[in-house]
C-alpha cells in the first residue's frame, strides 16, 4: 500500500501527543479582558498580554472607528509601492516622540519587526551577531536568516557576553541583541552594562522591547527610559500586539538606520502596511499612557500578586515585570495543576519544554492593570487551593 503523503504529519502529531506537548488551543467567545467566556462560562483571565486593557478599551474603539470613517480600513498596498498613508507617517513620528529616538518604521508585527533588522544590518559572514540564550523565537529566526557568524551568551550572563564579544573582535560589524524583558522568565535584560560593554568593543546594540513597552519606563516608555538609556541604544524593536492591544511592529532607531530599512528589509519590501484600526487604536493608546495613570495600575497589580504568590510558598524566579513564572518544574505536575486551575475558572497557561528548558515548568501568569483586587484575590486563592490539594 502507498502511504499517504501526510502520513508524516499524522506521526509527528501523535509523538507530540505522545510527549504530551500537543498544543490545545482554547477559543475565546468574548473580548479580551480581565475575564473571558471559554466554553459559555467566565474564565479569569491570565495569559493575555493585553497589559493595560487596551484591546478592548472604549476610548481606543472610539478612535478606530473615527479613523476607519475617515480613511476606511485597508491600506491597498506594500508601503514602498502605494500603501504608505498620513496615518503611518503619524503613528510613526508619534512612537519616536514616545520612545526618544529620531525615527521609526513601522512593520506589520513585532516578529517581522525583529526579521527586519538583523539579516539587514548584517548581511555578509564576516559579521557577528551575539545572542541572549533565552532571546525570543523571532530574534532566533531573525539570526537564522542573516548571514552573520552566530554567538549565543548566557541568560543575563555579562561575563559571557564579554567573551563572545573579544571571540567575535575583527569581525566587520559586531550587533549585541537581546529581549528586554524575556517572555517566560518575567527577568530583565541589565541594558546599562550590555550598552558599556557594546562601547567598549565597537559593537551596535539592539533591544526587542515587546514586553517593555506599555509598562517600563515613565508613562511606559519601555526599558531604554527604565535605564535611562537614551541615544545609547542603538535599536528598538517593538510591538504593538501587547500593552498596545493591537498588531503592529516598529523599529525606532537613529534616522540612518530607519532611512536604510526602508529600502532594504524584506518584511517592508514584500508585505503589506499595518491595517487604519491597527494604527488608529496604537494613537490612541500612547495618548492613554501619557495620559492616565493605567501603567501604574499595572504595576501596583504586579507588586501586589507577586508579594502574595510569593507569600503562599511559590518560586517566581527572578521575575520583575507583570510576567510571573510560578514554578513547578515537573511537566506533568504543571499540566495538572493548569488544568484544575482552569477547572476553578483561571485561566492561567502551562509552559514546559521545549518552549522553556526540560524541569523548568511553570504556569505563567500575566497580570493586567483591568484586574481588580478581588480579581487577584480570587487566583491567589485558587492556586493556594490546588497547591494544598497536590500537596506541595
Ligand atoms: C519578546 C518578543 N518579541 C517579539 C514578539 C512578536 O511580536 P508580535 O506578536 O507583534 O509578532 C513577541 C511575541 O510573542 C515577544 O514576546
Amino acid at each position: 500500500m502507498i502511504a499517504s503523503k501526510f502520513s508524516f504529519i499524522e506521526e509527528e502529531l501523535n509523538k507530540l501527543k505522545l510527549e504530551g506537548r500537543y498544543n490545545k488551543i482554547r477559543v475565546i467567545e468574548s473580548p479580551q479582558g480581565a475575564w473571558v467566556v471559554i466554553d459559555n462560562k467566565p474564565k479569569l483571565n491570565l495569559c493575555s498580554n493585553n497589559y493595560l486593557g487596551f484591546a478592548n478599551n472604549e476610548y481606543i474603539k472610539s478612535k478606530v472607528k473615527e479613523y476607519i470613517d475617515k480613511y476606511g480600513i485597508g491600506p491597498g498596498a506594500v508601503r514602498s509601492i502605494a500603501g504608505t498613508m498620513t496615518i503611518h507617517q503619524e503613528l510613526e513620528q508619534k512612537l519616536s516622540n514616545f520612545k526618544h529616538t529620531e525615527s521609526t518604521i513601522l512593520l506589520q508585527s513585532g516578529f517581522n519587526a525583529n526579521l527586519s533588522v538583523v539579516p539587514t544590518l548584517l548581511d555578509s559572514n564576516e559579521d557577528a551577531v551575539i545572542s541572549d540564550e533565552l532571546n525570543h523565537a523571532s530574534i532566533i529566526d531573525s539570526i537564522r536568516l542573516s548571514k552573520a557568524k552566530r554567538f549565543v551568551y548566557k541568560h543575563l550572563d555579562m561575563n559571557d557576553l564579554e567573551q563572545k564579544l573579544k571571540e567575535a573582535q575583527g569581525s566587520r560589524r559586531i550587533l549585541i541583541v537581546t529581549d528586554g524583558v524575556f517572555s517566560m522568565d518575567g527577568d530583565i535584560a541589565p541594558l546599562s552594562e550590555i550598552v558599556e560593554l557594546a562601547d567598549k568593543y565597537n559593537a551596535m546594540v539592539m533591544v526587542d522591547d515587546a514586553h517593555g513597552e506599555g509598562v517600563l519606563g515613565r508613562n511606559g516608555r519601555g526599558i531604554v527610559d527604565h535605564f535611562n538609556l537614551h541615544n545609547k541604544v542603538d535599536i528598538e524593536v517593538g510591538t504593538l500586539s501587547k500593552a498596545f492591544g493591537v498588531v503592529g511592529g516598529f523599529v525606532s532607531s537613529n534616522k540612518l538606520v530607519v532611512e536604510y530599512l526602508k529600502q532594504k528589509a524584506r518584511p517592508f519590501l514584500f508585505s503589506s502596511a499595518l491595517t487604519v484600526p491597527d494604527v488608529a487604536a496604537a494613537l490612541a493608546a500612547i495618548d492613554l499612557m501619557l495620559n492616565t495613570d493605567i501603567v501604574q495600575k499595572l504595576w501596583e497589580n504586579t507588586n501586589f500578586f507577586r508579594k502574595e504568590i510569593q507569600n503562599l510558598g511559590f518560586d517566581t524566579l527572578n521575575s520583575k515585570t507583570p510576567i510571573i513564572p510560578i514554578m513547578l518544574y515537573d511537566e506533568k505536575l504543571t499540566q495538572e495543576f493548569a488544568k484544575e486551575l482552569f477547572e476553578e475558572d483561571v485561566f492561567a497557561m502551562p509552559i514546559f519544554y521545549p518552549t522553556v528548558p526540560k524541569s523548568k515548568a511553570r504556569i505563567r501568569v500575566i497580570v493586567s492593570a483591568i484586574h481588580s483586587k478581588q480579581d487577584l484575590e480570587f487566583a491567589l486563592q485558587k492556586f493556594y487551593k490546588i497547591k494544598t490539594k497536590f500537596k506541595i
